[in-house]
C-alpha cells in the first residue's frame, strides 16, 4: 500500500506572518494516517523547517539547481535545501516549465541532483489546454514521464504529481474518469520503467484540488495524495483535504 501524501505548494506567496498557519496545522495534526508537507518559499524554508521540527510535517523547497553549489547568482542548490531542513523538492512544476523554459531534460537533472542530496524529489508533469483538446494528454505526460524521471528514481526517492495546467489556479478541474485515465496510464509506465518500484511511486493529482473535491478525487484510482497550491496556505482549506486523506 502507498501511503498518501498531503503536499502543499506555497508558490510565491507568505512571509513571516505566515508561519502561523503552519502552527495551526501542527496542532491540527499531531498524527495523521497520510505524510504531510508544505514547500514554502525559498525565504522561509529555514525558518518553517524549524517551527516545524518535532511536527509530523516535512518541508520542501520548490526548485533546485542541478549544482551543488557555484557562480549561480539567485539559484538554490539540493544540497542548500538538505541544510535548511527540507526533506523534499518540487521540480518541474509548469510555472517553472513556462516561466523558466524547463525542460524534461533539465527536470530530471535537478531530480539527480534531488536524490544526490537525499532529497525526496516531487516531479511534476501535466498537459496545456491545446494538448487535452488535441487529444494528446496521454502522450504529453508520458513524454515528461520519460525525460523527467532519473534511472535511480525510487519508490522512497520520487513522487511524481499530475497537475494539468489548465487545472491550476483556475477552479477547472478534470473528470474523475479524466485524472483516473491519467492517473492509471502514469502508473503502467512507472511500472514498466521501475518494476516493483514503480509500483510504489506516488502520483499525486495536483491543479484546484480544495476540500469540497478533495474526497471524490482521493477516490479515484492510482490517486495517491494531492499537490496543493491556492488552498494550502490556510490550515483550514489544507486541513480539510488532509482530512479528506484520513476519511
Ligand atoms: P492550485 O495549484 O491548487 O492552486 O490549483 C496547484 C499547483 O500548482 O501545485
Amino acid at each position: 500500500m502507498r501511503r498518501k501524501l498531503a503536499a502543499g505548494n506555497w508558490k510565491m506567496n507568505g512571509t513571516g506572518g505566515s508561519l502561523a498557519e503552519a502552527d495551526a496545522l501542527a496542532a491540527a495534526w499531531p498524527q495523521a494516517a497520510c505524510d504531510i508537507l508544505i514547500c514554502p518559499p525559498a525565504t522561509l524554508l529555514s525558518r518553517l523547517s524549524d517551527r516545524l521540527s518535532g511536527s509530523l510535517i516535512a518541508t520542501g523547497a520548490q526548485d533546485c539547481h542541478t549544482a551543488s553549489s557555484g557562480a549561480h547568482t539567485g539559484d538554490v542548490s539540493a544540497d542548500m535545501v538538505a541544510d535548511a531542513g527540507g526533506s523534499h523538492v518540487i521540480l518541474g512544476h509548469s510555472e517553472r516549465r513556462a516561466d523558466h523554459g524547463e525542460t524534461d531534460a533539465l527536470v530530471r537533472a535537478k531530480a539527480e541532483a534531488a536524490l544526490g542530496a537525499g532529497l525526496i524529489a516531487v516531479v511534476c508533469v501535466g498537459e496545456t489546454l491545446e494538448e487535452r483538446e488535441a487529444g494528446q494528454t496521454i502522450d504529453i505526460v508520458g513524454g515528461q514521464l520519460a525525460g523527467s524521471l532519473p534511472d535511480g528514481a525510487t519508490a522512497a526517492n520520487t513522487v511524481v504529481a499530475y497537475e494539468p495546467v489548465w487545472a491550476i489556479g483556475t477552479g477547472k478541474v478534470p473528470t474523475l474518469e479524466e485524472i483516473g485515465a491519467v492517473h492509471d496510464d502514469i502508473r503502467a509506465r512507472l511500472v514498466a520503467r521501475f518494476g516493483a518500484e514503480g509500483d510504489g511511486i506516488r502520483v499525486l493529482y495536483g491543479g484546484s484540488v480544495k476540500p469540497s473535491n478533495a474526497a471524490e478525487i482521493f477516490g479515484v484510482s492510482n490517486v495517491d495524495g494531492a499537490l496543493v497550491g491556492g488552498a494550502s496556505l490556510k490550515a483550514d482549506d489544507f486541513g480539510g483535504i488532509i482530512a479528506a486523506l484520513n476519511a
